[in-house]
């Protein structure tokens, strides 16, 4: 059984007092929220003030990004070791960063070794452009990422996947249900490919891209979909937990 996950991206958004404001308006009801792991990624300087609001709940922490090298003479990154104090997850490989800071398929790669080495546990993103998606290249992009990505790497421990259609990242323009399905069953046919039967049955496939209150629904109905990687509605705590108890409602695991 994969237990479903919810993460909030928060971007490059909240300063350390609004990150403070926000977890404080959510940790209370997302703690209630059982069947679901519940994963906020606040921008690095607010990790260790938001860490501290939700110790002892069952709220867990992710960063947006890190640094492959463990230490040393690179000025103003942020390394592996120091992130595994402070949070659980990390993600890897955003759209943004590949667009914005020209992260290829290597650094990527070298940025999930380092992570996994680190006991963190990656969300790798991947996902196709517009031009891509029309020109039907879709699964051979997703496959290539994939395949890139996790070049050399044996063991995935806790790794999650996020596909996230460039197109549908904050453009209010969200893939539909049926679609993401599709698409993420590809994806766990590539870990098939590339693992075994085991770890893809149990590995953990989020979609992101325009998630909202107004359509978690539709992507938690689907059989592939685990979960979901959140951007604009994560900064809405009423919104945010409202798509983590559509989620509980729909996959939430049994409470034991
Ligand atoms: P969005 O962002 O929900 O604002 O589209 C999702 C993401 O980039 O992870």
């Amino acid at each position: 059984m994969r237990v479903p996950l919810i993460a909030g991206n928060w971007k490059m958004n909240t300063t350390v007092s609004e990150a403070v404001a926000l977890v404080r308006a959510m940790r209370d009801g997302l703690g209630e929220i059982g069947g679901v792991e519940k994963v906020l990624c606040p921008p690095f300087v607010s990790l260790a003030a938001v860490a501290e609001i939700v110790k002892g709940s069952s709220v867990k922490l992710g960063a947006q990004n890190l640094f492959y090298e463990e230490r040393g003479a690179y000025t103003g990154e942020i390394s592996p070791p120091m992130l595994a104090e402070l949070c659980e997850f990390v993600i890897i490989g955003h759209s943004e960063r590949r667009n914005y800071f020209n992260e290829n398929g290597e650094i990527v790669n070298n940025k999930v070794i380092a992570a996994l080495k680190a006991g963190l546990k990656p969300i790798l993103c991947i996902g196709e452009k517009l031009e891509e998606n029309e020109a039907g290249k879709t699964e051979e992009v997703i496959t290539g990422q994939m395949e890139s990505s996790l070049a050399g790497i044996a063991e995935l421990d806790g790794l999650v996947i996020a596909y996230e259609p460039v197109w549908a990242i904050g453009t209010g323009r969200a893939a539909t249900g049926k679609q993401s399905n599709e698409t993420i069953s590809v994806i766990r046919r590539n870990i098939f490919r590339l693992y075994e039967a085991k770890i893809a049955q149990d590995m953990r496939i989020l979609y992101g891209g325009s998630v909202t209150a107004a359509n978690a629904t539709e992507f938690m109905q689907q059989p592939e979909i685990d979960g979901a990687l959140v951007g604009g509605a994560s900064l809405k705590a009423d919104e945010f937990l409202d798509i983590v108890k559509q989620t509980s409602a729909i996959k939430g695991l049994p409470r034991t």
